[in-house]
């Protein structure tokens, strides 16, 4: 089947409803690999590539800005800038200063000077004169992010990154170009509505997206989020559609395959909860015995969802990837909405 254009928010730019993660080209996989997978998804339709500074992952002073050089080669061999919607994204709040060479900074934050720096950077390995989407990979601020909930003390005490200033900083790199659009990633309700409120009303770049994670195992999103992104036109691109391999099976039963990314780094915690767990072999079973391949599954309910503008896929082989794409044409049958929406009654997305 064709591949399916959603407009992402209000900037005009129609992406494919898939779209190519790329996290893993610099570690888990080679430059030629990446290169393999970008040309076989451009040959299906697909206009929309997601990396970030940070990549490729796990996150090391080695690994900083692999995947976005990667990307910059296959440009420059290819030629073929135009063809590409291209998202970066800037690094929230870390101790991760081996980004900011030269700066003397004791942390990552996004002050405008470190954004100055960041856009710069990712430019130069990039290869290019703009990025298409250009995000704040998480906030600049304590917020309850990445499973963990700062106290309300913390938070009210915490030295924020002011909103506005932030916004300011991202409006000089789209007055020069640098950047079309922005948008936040890893973010609140409250982080979206005052981003939309103050470029409302100091007439600044408007948010046009979020890349929050989302999942048959983690539907945070649906608590508060999607009625915000609904009335304010800001699009959803949901990261993790796999529960970063989980809900594929091939997990089950502590199996732990050969070069899959939990064998390798052991890092994918949100998921192991008891409550996660049961809920995930739920879903792969149910798949099962509706006879379609639980990946498939997994993917195809991302992007039935009707908040979706586009799920970012994520591969480490050429079939993993075929499989990946093929998912966003099979069938989402009443019953498997039905029976989605059973589980999701007695577990609730248990993986935050
Ligand atoms: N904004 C953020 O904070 C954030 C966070 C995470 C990701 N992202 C973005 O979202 C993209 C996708 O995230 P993700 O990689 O976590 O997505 P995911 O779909 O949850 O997991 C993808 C991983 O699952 C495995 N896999 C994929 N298809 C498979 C298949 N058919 N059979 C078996 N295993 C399969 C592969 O890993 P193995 O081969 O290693 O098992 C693959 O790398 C990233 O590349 C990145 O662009 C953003």
């Amino acid at each position: 089947m064709d591949m399916i254009y959603s407009e992402l928010g209000r900037t005009g730019l129609n992406v494919s409803r898939c779209c190519l993660g790329t996290m893993t080209w610099g570690k888990q996989n080679t430059q030629d690999e990446g290169f393999e997978q970008m040309d076989y998804a451009i040959s299906r339709g697909i206009n929309f590539f997601d990396v970030a500074e940070m990549y490729a992952i796990p996150p090391t002073a080695e690994t900083y800005g692999t995947t976005e050089t990667i990307i910059g080669n296959w440009f420059a061999a290819r030629g073929n800038r135009q063809d590409v919607i291209l998202a970066s994204k800037i690094l929230g709040r870390s101790d991760a200063v081996h980004a900011r060479p030269g700066m003397g900074v004791d942390q990552c934050r996004q002050t405008p000077a470190q954004i100055d720096l960041a856009v710069e950077q990712s430019l130069k390995r990039l290869q290019t004169d703009y990025i298409d989407l250009y995000q704040l990979h998480w906030p600049d601020r304590k917020a309850p992010i990445f499973s963990r909930k700062p106290s309300i003390t913390e938070m009210r005490d915490d030295d924020m990154e002011p909103l506005a200033d932030i916004l300011m900083s991202l409006q000089r790199h789209v007055e020069k170009g640098n950047i079309r659009h922005i948008g936040v990633s890893n973010e609140t309700p409250w982080g979206v509505m005052k981003f939309i409120a103050e470029s409302e009303a100091k007439g600044l770049p408007r948010m046009a997206s979020i890349q929050n994670v989302y999942s048959l195992v983690a539907r945070q999103f649906e608590e508060g989020l999607d009625e915000v992104c609904m009335r304010e036109d800001v699009s959803m691109l949901s990261y993790s559609p796999l529960a970063q391999g989980y809900l594929t099976g091939k997990y089950r039963n502590g199996a732990l395959p050969p070069g899959a990314r939990k064998t390798l780094f052991n890092r994918l915690d949100r998921y192991e909860t008891s409550r996660g767990q049961a809920s995930i072999n739920a879903h792969v079973a149910l798949a099962e015995e509706l006879g379609v391949d639980p990946a498939q599954f997994a993917i195809r309910f991302c992007d039935t969802r009707d908040f979706m503008t586009s799920t970012i896929i994520g591969a480490t082989t050429m079939d993993q990837l075929k499989t990946c794409i093929d998912a966003f044409s099979i069938d989402w049958t009443d019953e498997m909405e039905q029976r989605v929406g059973q589980l999701y009654a007695e577990y609730r997305g248990p993986c935050t």
